[in-house]
């Protein structure tokens, strides 16, 4: 079983021993200055036997940062401390892309460096809590419209971010596109109400994106930089009227990029299955190796590699709590279950703690 999961494939300019990919995956185990920590090492070292890892979203600059305990791209501190992950990657033969993710209005500002910011398309604060280490679950906070002098700027964050990436040792960088972060919020029409030329029409709301990809490949061409996208996302109080138009436009744009690889969310466990075939979407848009993402299991990877659908499979929950993932494939061995209540937490528990098959 599992011959095409587990045989080699390149995306880009990056060769992956397997197709067996682990999904990028918050965990909010940096310290509270963003800086990576000795467990992050470690954590990320033990599932190096991934074809490639895509690591957890990472903030560009001091604005960008959403979550608590999130790690950036920001500092030199930040750079050195990436080098250890990458470095520990490599040492086992693993590969490893930075997802950049700029958190835009999905923030509190408790959460944030002095002085950070929150900046959005426009000034309309997403419906819901984010958690913060000062005071537990408190509304996301209202965000500034950013001005259009200042958009280069932001755009520019992105471009840095990838250069800062590659200075860390980093194989790749992935766009992160969707789940109501910045990127997301100028292609929505429920969170983008400009009325520039960054708004309104797709043609203006796909315009963030496009100049922001193209800030990416300036550093060191497509060959490894990849984007992912999840069409009809609602999450983070995200909305758009026509996600298969604004994607389809949004793709079509950009297919001549010919980014390393388009990843890739279908949206799996919805109530009545998912209402758009991301899959086929992007299949349609972009000949770029595409990597498919949600709720696959092995058997069921295999069988959607074996139809050509995709170049690979990210798995993310799975490799939580199986280090050993691609080896488990191999053997046809169980899969361990997670704990839901430590994945955001501070320490190893529920974290570095799953055991190999081995023990
Ligand atoms: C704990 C956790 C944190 C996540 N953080 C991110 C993230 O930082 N960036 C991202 O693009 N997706 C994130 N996701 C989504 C996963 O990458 C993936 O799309 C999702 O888990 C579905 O894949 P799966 O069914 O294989 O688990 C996260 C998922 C989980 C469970």
């Amino acid at each position: 079983m599992s011959e095409t999961l587990l045989s080699p494939v390149t995306l880009g300019s990056i060769e992956l021993a397997n197709r067996v990919v682990m999904a990028p995956m918050t965990r909010s185990r940096a310290t509270a200055e963003g800086d990576v920590t000795d467990l992050m090492v470690e954590y990320y070292q033990q599932r190096a036997s991934a074809g490639l890892i895509i690591s957890e979203g990472i903030y560009p600059s001091e604005n960008g940062k959403g979550y608590c305990r999130t790690p950036g791209l920001v500092t030199a501190a930040q750079v050195a401390g990436w080098k250890r992950v990458t470095d520990a990657v490599h040492d086992r033969g693993g590969q490893i892309v930075a997802q950049i993710m700029h958190c835009g209005r999905v923030t509190h500002t408790d959460n944030q460096a002095a002085g950070a910011e929150t900046v959005a398309p426009s000034a309309i604060t997403a419906t819901g809590d984010m958690f913060t280490d000062t005071a537990g679950l408190q509304p996301f906070s209202e965000p500034r419209a950013l001005r259009l002098d200042e958009i280069p700027s932001v755009v520019a964050e992105f471009g840095a971010a990838t250069e800062r990436a590659f200075a860390a040792g980093f194989d790749g960088v992935e766009l992160h596109g969707t789940s109501g972060y910045l990127p997301a919020q100028f292609l929505s029409t429920g969170t983008n109400h400009r009325t520039d030329e960054y708004g309104g029409s797709v043609a203006n709301r796909i315009r963030f994106i496009v100049e922001v990809l193209d800030a990416m490949v300036a550093v060191d061409g497509p060959g490894r930089v990849g984007m992912r996208i999840c069409p009809n996302n609602p999450y983070n109080d995200l909305h758009d009227d026509d996600p298969v138009e604004t994607f389809s436009t949004l793709l079509s744009s950009v297919a001549d990029l010919s980014l390393a690889y388009l990843h890739v969310i279908r949206l799996y466990d919805t109530p009545d299955g998912p209402a758009i075939d991301n899959f086929d979407l992007a299949r349609r848009n972009v000949d770029w190796p595409l990597v498919l993402n949600d709720g696959f299991e092995p058997d069921t990877a295999e069988a959607m590699l074996g139809s050509g659908s995709g170049a690979a499979v990210s798995f993310g929950r799975h490799f939580i709590s199986n280090p050993d993932l691609v080896e488990r494939i191999a053997a046809g061995a169980p899969l361990e279950p997670f704990n839901h209540k430590v994945l955001y937490t501070r320490g190893a528990d529920g974290y570095t703690t799953y055991p190999t098959m081995d023990g």
